[in-house]
């Protein structure tokens, strides 16, 4: 199929020389086009410009062309952190936690990521497809366009197993581009309350060698904190999920500051997020490494941490992504142009930098910023198309309201 959308009021995030990630005050430039047309050619970019030098079309059979006056086109936004395969929904705890409860006493009582694993382990293969499958739905019509999925619920060799089943399903079910993690890691399950070090073998010797044979993921994560998994575990998981083939991710200093950062980025982790209680030590960790860090506003502003210091990463010359963390406990909405607000309006990012943060770097943060996260020839069609709005900084701006009108995905139009 051939698609050319024409009189585009601004064609944003084009890139003409490809980059892996955008950098400290790079991270203030948004590259764009106005008055532009774009060409799509089966799931790819292939062309793009100003109208006044217009693609002399010869052949027009089979074109479809949208018209996109007054409209602006966006690649779609890329979230490289989500738990969105779940059972069930917390309300309940966001109620304790508003009667004064905090995240950790809700968890040390049972409730949290293991009230998640219980109800996941009775959930069949097929429920969890089905609900997941409802959300990616939900999320690509917010603009959504490839998507990182973790397990994590699980907590036992089978449950683990059953999770990144779920998400190899969807890879071939959804048109987003998935990428999958294993965070078999995530909490010590009740079975093991006192024998954490047994559990950390199961990941190691039984759970880390069967998703590499059935090659089940792409990612390693571990939730680095208090309660959790010390630095020393965290480096110890990654080291041998690296021998497996699965890149390193950290959950890092989300409620305190446990080493999550260092730990990461001695491994080579791919991105380390979160990040409410980074210090200035990691940030120079962060200054020496490939390693993206990546915050959470969702997360955040739902356990109402401290605010995560994006502009002093970004003015220590850092890249900075943003994510949803799209999950039934910390962060309930997997809506990236509310992340975007959140972001600007709550660190301080400038509109250029929070696109950036949603755009190209949380592409880099799943592996993916060679094919998606910038309008650029030979990169994945998938680009969202606004209603009728005055800049890009609108969509900040318009938080909570619903600006997109039209998802176009591997070249298909999914919803106009
Ligand atoms: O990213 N911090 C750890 N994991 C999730 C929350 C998981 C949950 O509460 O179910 C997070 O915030
Ligand atoms: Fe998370």
């Amino acid at each position: 199929m051939k698609l050319l959308i024409k009189n585009i009021k601004n064609l944003v995030q084009v890139e003409e020389k490809p980059r892996l990630k955008v950098s400290g005050s790079d991270m203030k430039i948004l590259p764009c086009i106005e008055d532009a047309w774009l060409a799509i050619e089966e799931d790819k970019i292939v062309d793009f410009g100003k109208m006044d030098d217009f693609p002399g079309i010869t052949d027009w059979s089979g074109l479809q062309i949208i018209d996109a006056t007054d409209k602006l086109v966006f690649p779609c936004w890329c979230d490289s952190h989500t738990h969105i395969v779940f059972a069930a929904s917390r309300e309940q705890e966001f109620v304790d936690r508003i009667n004064g409860l905090t995240y950790q006493q809700i968890a040390q009582r049972g409730g949290g990521i293991l009230n998640s694993a219980k109800k996941l382990r009775e959930a069949s293969e097929d429920e969890l497809v089905e609900s997941a499958l409802k959300r990616l739905h939900e999320v690509m019509l917010q603009g959504t366009g490839a998507i990182e999925i973790k397990s994590g619920y699980g907590l036992s060799l089978e449950a683990e197993l059953k999770m990144l089943r779920v998400i190899k399903k969807l890879k071939t079910l959804s048109p987003l581009s998935i990428k999958a993690t294993f965070l078999g890691a995530h909490a010590v399950p009740a079975e093991y309350k006192d024998k954490k070090e047994d559990y950390i073998s199961l990941i190691i010797n039984e759970m880390l060698p069967q998703i590499a044979e059935e090659n089940l993921a792409e990612y390693c994560d571990i939730f680095c904190e208090n309660g959790y998994y010390t630095a020393e575990e965290t480096i110890k998981i990654l080291t041998a999920a690296k021998g497996f083939g699965l890149t390193p991710k950290v959950h890092a200093e989300q409620l305190s500051n446990s080493g999550g950062v260092k730990a990461g980025v001695t491994v080579g982790a791919i991105s380390v997020d979160h990040l409410e209680y980074v210090n200035d030590e990691d940030i120079v960790a962060l200054k020496n490494s490939e390693t993206m860090p990546t915050i959470l506003p969702g997360a955040q502003f739902f356990l109402q941490e401290p605010f995560p210091p994006a502009r002093k990463m970004m003015d220590a010359g850092l890249p900075v992504a943003i994510a949803s963390d799209y999950n039934p406990g910390s962060s309930p909405s997997g809506n990236m142009n509310f992340m975007v607000s959140l972001a600007c309006i709550e660190y301080k990012m400038t509109p250029e930098e929070a696109i950036n943060a949603a755009t190209i770097n949380s592409a880099y943060a799943m592996g993916l910023s060679q094919t998606h996260g910038s309008i650029a020839i030979g990169k994945q069609a998938n680009i969202f198309i606004t209603k009728e709005i005055s800049s890009y900084s609108f969509l900040p701006y318009s938080f909570a309201n619903n600006n997109i009108e039209t998802i176009i995905i591997n070249g298909n139009i999914i919803h106009h």
